[in-house]
């Protein structure tokens, strides 16, 4: 996801700092994140965009917080301005590359894993930028621990295939798969404004959900 710089962003993301977004000494608070949520079961969202997903969940599951992480400044600014306007006490947006997110969390910290519409990064040579890369199931299972849960949503068949093959080879056990979302039998609670965008366009959603 590609937007125009907005240079009014930088100066409003200061009200968010700290807050709703974080982006400083994330290493700070590995380990404490339940303490920022007490009682509530921590779910994290890699490549967020612009929240519609974090916030819908969140609004649904008053028992859960969604942490969702997000590269880009400019867009991870939304879900932080929504989460405040609506002073939600359980959603949180690390602004940073999730590459780093094991200097940022303890092992088993996480229970539930999400990844919507992640880039499909295309070309063979890039496959290993892939969020559902063999790698990156590495770091996610420190994070989650044993018996953690992925759920995977894509509109691209191509990264779709390649990341079954990955969870395979990995060794995960696949509880859920679809290639068409919206007409199985499968929750699907909360649209992302990338499904939606796709589904509008008659796309079919892929949808796979992993225990580790
Ligand atoms: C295609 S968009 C999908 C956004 C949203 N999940 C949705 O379904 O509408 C992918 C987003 O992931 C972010 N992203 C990609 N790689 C990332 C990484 N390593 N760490 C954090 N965010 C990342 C991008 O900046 C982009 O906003």
């Amino acid at each position: 996801m590609r937007l125009r710089k907005k240079p009014w962003i930088e100066e409003a993301m200061q009200d968010l700092k700290g807050e709703y977004v974080l982006m400083h000494d994330l290493e700070n608070y590995k380990g404490r994140w339940q303490e920022l949520f007490p009682g509530k079961r921590l779910c994290l969202e890699i490549g967020c965009g612009k929240g519609r997903f974090i916030i819908g969940m969140a609004e649904l599951h008053p028992e859960k917080a969604f942490i969702g992480v997000e590269t880009q400044h400019d867009i991870a600014y939304y879900p932080g301005k929504t989460a405040k306007e609506n002073k939600m006490d359980n959603i949180k947006v690390i602004c940073a590359n999730a590459e780093h997110m094991e200097d940022w969390f303890e092992p088993g910290e996480i229970k539930e894993l999400y990844l919507n519409f992640s880039d499909p990064w295309p070309k063979a040579r890039h496959a290993k930028r892939r969020l559902t890369h063999r790698n990156f199931l590495a770091k996610y299972q420190r994070l989650l621990g044993k018996g953690g849960h992925l759920r995977f949503k894509t509109d691209n068949r191509a990264l779709f295939d390649f990341s079954v093959e990955e969870f395979k080879e990995f060794g995960l056990e696949i509880i859920a798969l679809s290639y068409d979302l919206h007409n199985s039998d499968y929750d699907n609670e909360v649209q992302t404004e990338y499904e939606r965008k796709f589904s509008s366009l008659g796309t079919p959603i892929n949808f796979c959900e992993v225990v580790f």
